[in-house]
């Protein structure tokens, strides 16, 4: 277990900030970063910790970074702020160019925000807001896939696949449409992942013709999972299978890219896997500034945004939407990119990690899947590789592979998608930055932690 002596925050413990707000039973203690450089997290107790996860799948380009430092310190003495409704930033709009520039043909337009969940908000109004000017209002209806996350405001709250949330949104929020997710691990007995993803496309052309084709506005999917189904990765024929249905029904097809796009699976965005899927709105966050300013994105088609510019216009503002030192912050995170070529690195990278987790499988039982594309990577925990028997969730595994991760020099992110429903899952999608000896190093400490784990799950019986 952690060793007490190290400092660390938690719920139960003198704090302030965030955590004050936490659950007292939280049984993982927070580190105190006092300093933070490449893949590298150092406590206040001098403790040395690898970002097994760059956060939640955010510091793409490593912590510490002095040019991306620089670069936001010129921009806040040049402009610090400027109100995009009453006057105009250079850095903004060249941002946004260069965004929907690499974002390709068809995303020619981004409009910038303050984070996932906001670009998030921003595409499904954009969307509302298009079908009411151009004479489809009765177009209202989201559908989202089970399991699936897609942020923390009241709107995409009820978004996400996440069945804990049901009390909470219960007459307090219109919950989206669902549709199972297209699950490649844990599917139906006798059914394998390209039957059972037959199945999802099906489930969503019944859900569309049950409710009403002129009634629903969109279809929303992470076309790569993060945290919510642990990095799943459809079948090709999933993806052009809804790709097909949305278009057959007259239903917005949106990918949530604000994990997986930004290069993290090999690709700038994530849809170029799929030519034949192209949807028709994405949004993207996280590794855009990598951590170094809240940033976020929708990109849509210039025909859209002009036609609709001509009709009403789409005029939401929030006061720090394309801030001129985040779009600075995401200009430099962009030439980091370039500089360290961290695209193929995703690619090359993920390889080299894959390999090593598979490794780490033939040593330890608990492994039970590996999944991901690129340098975005799970690795799901099970009781009984056979069986695929999951792990007691009163046990807490999520929780518990994170206390070995910390003794281990990990930091790593998981946490139980509907209170364990789905199975146990952790993500190993360090910084793209991280060099072949450090991805080596990250696996020696992920032996370390697995076998630690795997030793406190057998003395407990669930092994
Ligand atoms: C797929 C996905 N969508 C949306 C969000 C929300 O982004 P943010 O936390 O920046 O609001 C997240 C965050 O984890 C995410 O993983």
């Amino acid at each position: 277990m952690a060793d007490p002596a190290k400092e660390t925050v938690s719920a139960a413990g003198p704090t302030g900030g965030q955590h004050a707000f936490y659950a007292r039973d939280a049984i993982v203690p927070f580190p105190v970063i006092e300093h933070a450089a490449g893949v590298f997290m150092t406590g206040t107790d001098g403790s040395r910790y690898m970002d097994v996860s760059s956060g939640p799948v955010v510091s793409n380009i490593g912590h510490g970074n002095a040019r991306v430092a620089d670069a936001m310190a010129a921009q806040v003495k040049t402009v610090e702020y400027v109100f995009p409704r009453l006057a105009a930033s250079r850095v903004s709009a060249a941002y946004a160019t260069r965004l929907s520039g690499l974002a390709g043909p068809g995303f020619e337009r981004a409009h910038l925000a303050s984070g996932g969940s906001e670009a998030m908000e921003n595409a499904i109004k954009f969307l509302r807001q298009y079908a009411v000017a151009t004479g489809a209002p009765s177009k209202r209806r989201i559908i989202t896939c089970e399991p699936s996350y897609h942020g923390a405001t009241i709107a995409t709250l009820a978004m996400n696949g996440e069945v804990t949330m049901a009390g909470f949104l219960d007459g307090f929020a219109t919950p989206s449409l669902k549709v199972p997710a297209p699950m490649t691990y844990r599917v139906p007995d006798g059914v394998d992942a390209r039957s059972y993803a037959d199945r999802c496309v099906q489930a969503l052309e019944r859900t569309i013709v049950d409710q009403g084709p002129e009634t629903v506005l969109a279809f929303v999917i992470e076309p790569v999972g993060g945290l919510s189904t642990g990095c799943v990765v459809p079948p090709d024929d999933y993806m052009r299978g809804i790709r097909q249905v949305c278009s057959h029904y007259g239903v917005h097809l949106v990918f949530d890219e604000i994990l997986c796009g930004m290069g993290r699976t090999g690709k700038f965005l994530a849809a170029r896997h799929w030519p034949d899927a192209k949807p028709d709105i994405v949004t993207m966050a996280k590794g855009m500034a990598s951590g170094y300013s809240p940033l976020g994105a929708m990109l849509a088609p210039a025909d859209m945004v002009d036609e609709l510019a001509a009709l009403t216009g789409f005029e939401f503002q929030y006061s720090y939407n394309a801030h001129p030192v985040s779009c600075a912050a995401g200009m430099a995170v962009l030439d980091e990119y370039q500089r360290h070529d961290l695209i193929a690195r995703a690619e090359t990278g993920g390889a080299q990690l894959r390999a090593g987790l598979e490794d780490l499988q033939t040593e330890h039982a608990v492994i039970g899947d590996i999944r991901g594309l690129g340098m975005l990577l799970a690795v799901e925990l099970v009781a009984d590789r056979a069986t695929k028997a999951m792990l007691p969730n009163d046990l807490r595994p999520t929780d518990r592979i994170r206390i070995h991760g910390l003794d281990n020099g990990l930091l790593i992110y998981s946490r139980p998608t509907s209170g364990g429903k789905y199975g146990h899952w952790f993500i190993v999608a360090p910084p793209l930055t991280i060099t072949p000896d450090e991805i080596d190093e990250l696996l020696r400490r992920l032996d370390g932690t697995l076998a630690a784990f795997g030793a406190e799950m057998r003395a407990l019986g669930a092994l």
